[in-house]
């Protein structure tokens, strides 16, 4: 296994299969590199449905994610991420238009601490993946602003974002995703960094703060994010896998023609059940 650097932050990790590089070493150190730089990107991979899942259940319990619609058949632990239809039904989730900076899950209460994403079909342009580094984003702010960020919580909703960038839930998941408040600076459970933990996509606001002063509070701190120092853009080639942290990193997608095809299969990683509850 080799690694290499991708730009601003993130590492390719090369000689490796993920089929089949399941020892117990490998899986340690990729682990660890995944914790510290927020972005493992493994080209080449040649992955059936069962591989995906089998090497991400290597790092944690996958969870099923509630839109049920858009799962694999044969594999619930897989979300479909595509612009594909299936007699006249799109086959899974997000389409083929411009979806903003987000953390998987962030509204759940045991929020993920993980994705991986595969690619099966790609446009010939657009549609790349954008990555933030949010442990970078907080480690970089001068101490004052750490400190009066201290001790606040940030509300989550799979509602707002559904609204802006996604379709509804129906009853039954609107019922399992419930709004949700967590730190606005959280501990990531391996690594034990302090990642600033909010998006634009799905947090909804700073718990018990007048609306006006924490929409500037979170536009504030979300411009400091997104300055290019802590981003990495991807530029998917086919049979890339991405695996990003969700502790300390937050992703957009870019749109794409529609007439081309994407096709994305996901899983979704969760933490070990003593590390889930962000803190
Ligand atoms: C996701 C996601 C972006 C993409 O699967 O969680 O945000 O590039 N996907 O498809
Ligand atoms: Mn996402």
């Amino acid at each position: 296994m080799k690694t290499r650097p991708l730009e601003n932050f993130g590492v390719e990790v090369s000689d490796i299969d993920l089929a089949r590089d399941h020892d117990p070493a490998t899986v340690d150190a990729l682990r660890w590199l995944w914790a510290e730089h927020g972005l493992l990107l493994f080209r080449d991979q040649t992955l059936e449905e069962k591989d995906i899942v089998d090497f991400s259940a290597l790092f944690g319990a996958l969870e099923i994610h509630v839109r049920e619609e858009y799962l694999a058949p044969d594999h619930p632990e897989l979300l479909i991420v595509s612009n594909l239809k299936k007699n006249g039904e799109p086959i899974g989730i997000l389409s083929d238009h411009e979806v903003g900076w987000h953390h998987d899950q962030i509204y759940r209460k045991h929020p993920a601490v993980g994705s991986l994403l595969y690619s099966v079909k790609i446009p010939p342009s657009g549609g790349n993946t954008g990555f933030c580094d949010l442990a970078a984003a907080y480690a970089a702010l001068p101490d004052n602003r750490k400190a009066s960020l201290e001790g606040l919580r940030a509300m989550h909703s799979y509602a707002y974002f559904n609204k802006r960038w996604s379709e509804p839930t129906n009853d039954q998941q609107t019922a399992m995703t419930p709004d949700i408040t967590h730190p606005l600076i959280r501990t990531h459970p391996i690594s034990s960094k302090k990642a600033i933990y909010a998006d634009p996509g799905m947090t909804a606001g700073i718990e018990g703060m007048p609306e006006d002063e924490s929409a500037e509070l979170l536009q504030g701190l979300y411009e400091w994010c997104l300055q290019p120092r802590f981003m990495y853009d991807h530029e998917w080639q086919l049979g890339d896998a991405l695996m990003w942290d969700n502790a300390s990193t937050m992703h957009r997608r870019g749109e794409f023609d529609p007439t081309a095809e994407r096709l994305m299969k996901r899983t979704t990683i969760l933490p070990r059940a003593d590390l889930a509850v962000p803190f």
